[in-house]
């Protein structure tokens, strides 16, 4: 029996060397040392010798467990470590690297301005359009016919306007001067509105013009209006908006919906006299169109002429942006290149 044991152990202990791996290692703990394992087995024949011999016999039986146990946990601490390491070495991070590079976004140049032009005549206590009161998505009537637009009117031509196939009395507002006609019809004075979008025309595209543009429209409405609050209204907006006290020039003009009517020019930003190419030499620039909102369309939306006035104004967003930032080409606006946004 002892020689079964010694045996044994060095069975074990080579096989226990052998191990490659901690599962394989459970096996031999299983294999030798489990209660149907080969030491126990070997055991079970204490019985059968003399009880002189069973003792000495057992001793021995339980040191080679515990031998066995030992260099079992000792392969078993060495085959862990070697795990972790290998471990660590998989989930190795070199912390020296470069981080990823994630782009950093920016507004869109007419976003930027919109906000702008909002943001100073929030200031001046005129608030945000309803959304609902200014779609994209018009009738004629709002979009001309309210807006005092005679029925034959050119604007309303085909060729200047996109309406939709199959009900030819939704077109693609072709000013934002619709939100005033449904703001006035859903809100009695005092109003101060302002109104940003876009608006869509039949035109055929060049560096100065696109079939999709932006406009921020706004107006006044209240007792005692005059035209020189208009004046006082756009001259402090263009202070703001151009940096610095900027000579105006209020021009007579016509629109349907205004009377009178005025376009506003500021004196050109980039002049370089004669041959500038920015105001082509006149030293002028032209940036909205306004005037007193005309009885008519008061009348229309059930505001009484005789008691209340107002103003009201529309300005290119593209135009405003492109004399701020000296850009060249409208379309510019509109291909996303990141070479040109990026510089915003
Ligand atoms: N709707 C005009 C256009 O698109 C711009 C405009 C002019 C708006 C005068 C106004 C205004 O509110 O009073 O050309």
């Amino acid at each position: 029996m002892k020689t079964k044991l010694e045996e044994l152990k060095t069975q074990a202990l080579q096989e226990i060397n052998n191990a490659s791996d901690l599962n394989a290692l459970q096996e031999l703990k299983i294999k030798y040392l489990s209660r149907k394992g080969e030491l126990n087995t070997i055991k079970r024949g204490l019985k059968d010798i003399s009880p002189e011999e069973r003792p000495v016999i057992g001793e021995i039986a339980n040191k080679t467990a515990e031998e066995i146990e030992e260099i079992l946990n000792q392969k078993y601490e060495l085959l862990n470590k070697e795990n972790i390491s290998i471990k660590l070495e998989a989930e190795k991070i070199d912390i020296t690297l470069p981080g990823d590079y994630i782009p950093y976004g920016k507004q869109h140049p007419l976003t930027s301005t919109i906000n702008e032009i909002v943001f100073i005549f929030n200031k001046m206590g005129f608030t945000l359009v309803e959304e609902s009161n200014s779609p994209e998505v018009e009738t004629e009537y709002y979009n001309f016919d309210a807006l005092n637009f005679p029925k034959d009117h050119p604007a309303k031509d085909m060729q200047d306007t996109f309406y939709t196939i199959n009900a030819s009395n939704l077109l693609l507002r072709s000013q934002t001067s619709n939100s005033q006609i449904r703001e006035m019809e859903k809100k009695r004075p005092p109003l101060r509105v302002i109104s940003p979008g876009r608006v869509y025309r039949s035109e055929a595209v060049s560096s100065r013009k696109n079939n999709l543009f932006h406009q921020v429209e706004g107006f006044l409405v209240d007792k005692e209006v005059t035209f020189g609050d208009l004046k006082g209204v756009l001259n402090e907006f263009t202070r703001h908006f151009f940096g610095q006290a900027r000579p105006t020039r209020f021009r007579t003009s016509y629109f349907p919906f205004t009377e009178p009517s005025a376009e506003i020019d500021v004196q050109c930003i980039m002049c370089s006299g004669k041959g500038c190419r920015t105001c082509s030499g006149t030293g002028w620039l032209e940036i909205l169109g306004a005037g007193m909102i005309d009885p008519n369309v008061l009348k229309g939306v059930n505001i009484d002429p005789e008691v209340y006035s107002g103003f009201a104004f529309g300005m290119g967003v593209e135009r405003l942006t492109m004399l701020k930032f000296a850009i060249n080409d409208i379309r510019l606006f509109f291909n996303n290149d990141v070479r040109f946004l990026e510089q915003f």
